[in-house]
């Protein structure tokens, strides 16, 4: 079918792309609702990413591309909800996907037990990243699938909510799953315009962007993920949301799993007031960030991560969707640990070769609907730069299908060193790398 309105064809478009030209905005409506609606084909619209990965868009295209993906769906408003008799300050954060990241768990928790709200439309696992609805979905009963006017209610009674994007930029959710299978994911002005596409959508009144640097990111270089947020930051700008973002290293996996079961014990480690330095640090960061542009100045997450009140807000918000944390999480039947042939100190630990492993293992999907294993994944019991004598163990791996083992472990092999004393010790990076100004 061809459209009533505009004069366009996919071919030409695709071409006009393919020649490294810009594509006309009312174009980009024309492909964008088309896509939705079933009448741009998905091999037209696979030719059409390739052909954007290759040669780019814009600014003016990214941001019209942004602009018919939220057009495609519903818009949340939330300027009207009230606590107390006082505006509900609503603020979000998305990060554009790493590894063993799940930080939004203890991360919605606390800022909502700072004061905030947080309605944080998340998305399931893209490439070698792991997705937050996956990992919540590891919980017993937890329902991602929120009706808005149930939507509504948490966030004034509890304060935080992730749900599934739904109707929210349809069209994102469309994309994200055809750039999954066509090898289209690593293209900044698709990243930028999948993630603020949701969450302007969502209606979130500040946004903190988590923007990931490594090889187990999708921008590699800092120069790569600079671009982006700043991309991103000024989509931002443009719909009147402040939006700030920070560049953090992802060339080695945050905390010490990977994998959706795992990921959720060790938020929940972190809202008892312990886990990993990496998570708690970024967390509280992230935290301050979004308090701030929420205008809460005297909330102090750090302590609410210790004294139990965000782990409080993290059980009402499941409890609400319907999880039971009562119920022990699934952990894979079928493991294998990996040992130290040799004794040092741990090296770097490449977070795409767990991602891989962690993949393998089924934590993650090979094909569009997938159901994943929630016990798969891998545990890291040594950091880089720690001690690590002969024999001790340096990873476990959870499957519930035994063949996966071997392949997981060949994506281990290469991904870590043990140094010996004299090797040189693995660079010590920053987490937070910067934020922008
Ligand atoms: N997160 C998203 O929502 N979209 C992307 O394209 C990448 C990360």
């Amino acid at each position: 079918m061809t459209s009533a309105v505009a004069p366009f064809d996919a071919p030409t478009l695709i071409a006009t792309k393919r020649d490294g030209h810009r594509l006309p905005d009312a174009g980009i409506d024309w492909l964008i609702d088309g896509y939705t609606a079933g009448w741009v084909a998905e091999e037209q619209m696979s030719a059409l990413l390739m052909a954007i990965y290759l040669r780019g868009m814009d600014e003016q295209e990214t941001a019209r591309w942004t602009r018919a993906m939220i057009a495609s769906g519903e818009q949340m408003d939330f300027t009207d909800l009230r606590r107390d008799g006082l505006p509900l300050k609503t603020v979000d954060k998305h990060s554009t996907g790493g590894v063993g990241d799940k930080i939004t768990l203890p991360l919605v928790a606390v800022v909502a037990a700072c004061g905030a709200a947080v309605p944080s439309a998340s998305g399931r696992g893209l490439g070698h990243t792991g997705g937050t609805l996956d990992k919540l979905e590891a919980i017993a009963g937890f329902d991602a699938t929120l009706s808005t006017a149930r939507l509504r209610e948490q966030l004034v009674g509890v304060g935080a909510a992730v749900f599934a994007a739904g109707a929210l930029a349809p069209a994102d959710a469309k994309l994200y799953a055809l750039r999954d299978i066509t090898a289209t994911v690593e293209s900044l002005p698709l990243i930028a315009s999948s993630v603020m596409s949701k969450k302007l959508a969502e209606g979130a009144a500040a946004l903190v962007l988590d923007v990931k640097v490594g090889s187990g990111a999708f921008m590699k270089s800092a120069e790569q993920a600079r671009a982006l947020a700043d991309r991103m930051v000024d989509l931002g700008a443009a719909y009147g949301v402040p939006t700030r973002a920070l560049l953090t290293d992802m060339s080695s996996p945050l905390g010490a799993t990977v994998g959706n079961a795992l990921e959720v014990a060790e938020a929940l480690e972190v809202l008892a007031g312990g886990g990993s330095d990496d998570v708690v640090e970024l967390t509280v960061r992230l935290a301050q960030e979004m308090l701030d542009l929420a205008g809460i100045h005297d909330a102090d997450p750090a302590h609410c991560l210790r004294d139990g009140t965000a782990m409080d807000r993290f059980t009402a918000m499941v409890a609400a969707q319907g999880g039971d944390l009562s119920v022990p999480l699934p952990l894979g039947a079928c493991t294998e640990t990996v040992t130290a042939d040799r004794g040092g100190v741990m090296g770097d630990i490449d977070a795409m070769a767990v991602a891989q492993a962690a993949w393998r293992l089924g934590a993650g999907r090979s094909t569009p609907g997938e159901r994943v294993q929630h016990g798969a994944g891998v545990r890291i019991h040594r950091r880089p730069g720690e001690p690590v004598t002969a024999g001790q163990a340096l990873f476990t791996l959870y499957t519930d299908t035994p063949e996966r083992l071997a392949p997981a472990c060949g994506e281990l092999d290469g991904g870590y060193r043990v140094l010996r004393l004299g090797d040189t010790p693995p660079l010590r990076r920053p987490l937070i790398i910067e934020a922008t100004p």
